[in-house]
Formats: C-alpha cells, sequence, structure tokens
C-alpha cells in the first residue's frame, strides 16, 4: 500500500513512521510513504500558500491552486489513482471501519490543511473529508499520521502476530478486555483467577464477559452496533443499571 501526503510541513513525518512497528512495516515493504511540500506548487517569490478570506474574518485560508495543481500532479506519478482525502473538523468521524476500509486502497494521499481552514473549492478534489473528532487541531498532520497508522497495522504481517490486530477493542464493536501481565500479585492487588488456570475456554467466555461489561460501564454508546447474545445483553442492562447507582469509575 502506498500512503503520501501533502502539506506545509513534510518533515513532520518521517521521525514517527521510521520508528518501531511502522518503520519495520516500511523496511519489509508493507507500505510506502512519500511526503511532498505543498510549497513547490507556488510560483511566487515568498512561495505563498495562504490568503486572507473573502467576506472578513479572522485568520488566513488556504489557497485554492496550489492544492489544484499539486493533487493533480501527484497522482499522475504513479499509475494507481489515489484516493484522495482531506482532513478537516467538517469531515466525517474517523472510526475503526473508516481503517478497515482504506486498508484495501492501493494509494491514498492524505492532504493537510494548516491555518483556519481551505478556500472551499479546494475540496472538490477530495474524494472524502476525514475529521479526527470534535476538536480542533492546528493542522491534518496529526491526523494523517493518526489515518496512516490505525490503517497499516491492519495490513497483513505489519504486526507480526496476525491474531493481535484483529483481536482489539472496536473490531468486534466492543472495548478490548483488561489484561495482566507478570507478577500475579502486585502490592495486594491479584489477577482474575481464571487467567491462571490454563482452561482457554474459560479464559475465553471471561475474556468476552469482561469486554461487554467494561463497554457497558464506559462506552454504552457502542452496543447498539455490538452483536451480543441475549444473555450478554441483560448482562449490559444490568451493568448499566449498577453504574447509575454510583458504580462507575
Ligand atoms: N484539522 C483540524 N482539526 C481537525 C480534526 N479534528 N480532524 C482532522 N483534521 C483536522
Amino acid at each position: 500500500m502506498r500512503f503520501e501526503t501533502l502539506s506545509v510541513f513534510p518533515d513532520l513525518f518521517a521521525p514517527y513512521l521510521e520508528t518501531s512497528i511502522m518503520g519495520r512495516a516500511q523496511a519489509r515493504g508493507i507500505f510506502e510513504f512519500e511526503s511532498y511540500d505543498l510549497r513547490d506548487w507556488t510560483h511566487d517569490r515568498h512561495r505563498t500558500v495562504d490568503d486572507a478570506p473573502f467576506g472578513g474574518g479572522q485568520g488566513m485560508l488556504m489557497k485554492p491552486a496550489p492544492i489544484f495543481e499539486a493533487v493533480r500532479d501527484i497522482s499522475k506519478r504513479h499509475p494507481a489513482r489515489p484516493h484522495v482525502v482531506f482532513f478537516t473538523p467538517c469531515g466525517r468521524r474517523y472510526d475503526e471501519s473508516v481503517a478497515e476500509r482504506l486498508s484495501h486502497e492501493e494509494r491514498v494521499l492524505l492532504v493537510c490543511g494548516r491555518y483556519e481552514g481551505m478556500d472551499e473549492r479546494a475540496y472538490e478534489l477530495a474524494d472524502e473529508r476525514i475529521s479526527l473528532g470534535d476538536y480542533v487541531l492546528t493542522g491534518g498532520e496529526l491526523a494523517a499520521l493518526v489515518v496512516i497508522d490505525s490503517v497499516v497495522r491492519l495490513l497483513p504481517g505489519a504486526l507480526g502476530d496476525e491474531m493481535s490486530a484483529r483481536d482489539e477493542s472496536f473490531s468486534d464493536e466492543l472495548l478490548e478486555y483488561a489484561q495482566y501481565t507478570r507478577p500475579s500479585e502486585y502490592e495486594g492487588r491479584g489477577v482474575p483467577e481464571v487467567l491462571l488456570s490454563g482452561d482457554h475456554a474459560a479464559v475465553a467466555a471471561w475474556r468476552r464477559r469482561n469486554a461487554v461489561e467494561r463497554t457497558a460501564l464506559w462506552r454504552p454508546d457502542l452496543l447498539d452496533g455490538a452483536e451480543l447474545t441475549e444473555e450478554e445483553r441483560a448482562l449490559a442492562r444490568a451493568v448499566i443499571e449498577s453504574s447509575g447507582e454510583g458504580g462507575a469509575k
């Protein structure tokens, strides 16, 4: 899979993407990455990418021309047409299902805004607009790194252990179950006995139940989309009711 970014800070990405799991996945050819400097598509001495908004108002907007020129030019540099993503708080909220969908693209171009946003006409180039969440970042670069990281870890071989990408929070619309490692007792705090039992079926049943309980307690909004048995729904309802009596932390 190929990721490209278009940004006025093209050097922000490499330190993260060359480290740890991302670095290893790149070295193994699981994904490739290239960043482009939007200023390379300006034509004035100051390499200007922004201008004041018509109608007045605070701050500066990104001009349409460098973005149009850059996206058109970059698109032609490789045979596959890129899936073009623009980052903006007005976009569709990013979640694991979007990451999963993007992981099937051959080539993704991530366009990162800065300043107070972009001239609206530039969004015409977008296949989709994505927001990380209901808060405002100073630019789309962090959002691009979040998307690349969360998509790459879904690619076959990226994590080494094929199971681990699928076993985690959100892959089945539930939060992940609690996990423990050694020591089995730390300053008087134990771990659930069943996890020490070696009984794989009992461990799996405990984990499923724990995932349902934690989701009901901390993210009840996720339960609507989760596939639960009648018994699990009853458990979730009981957790929600008792948390209403002061049980949640
Ligand atoms: N750019 C500024 N804020 C953003 C957000 N919340 N998500 C994605 N891109 C952004």
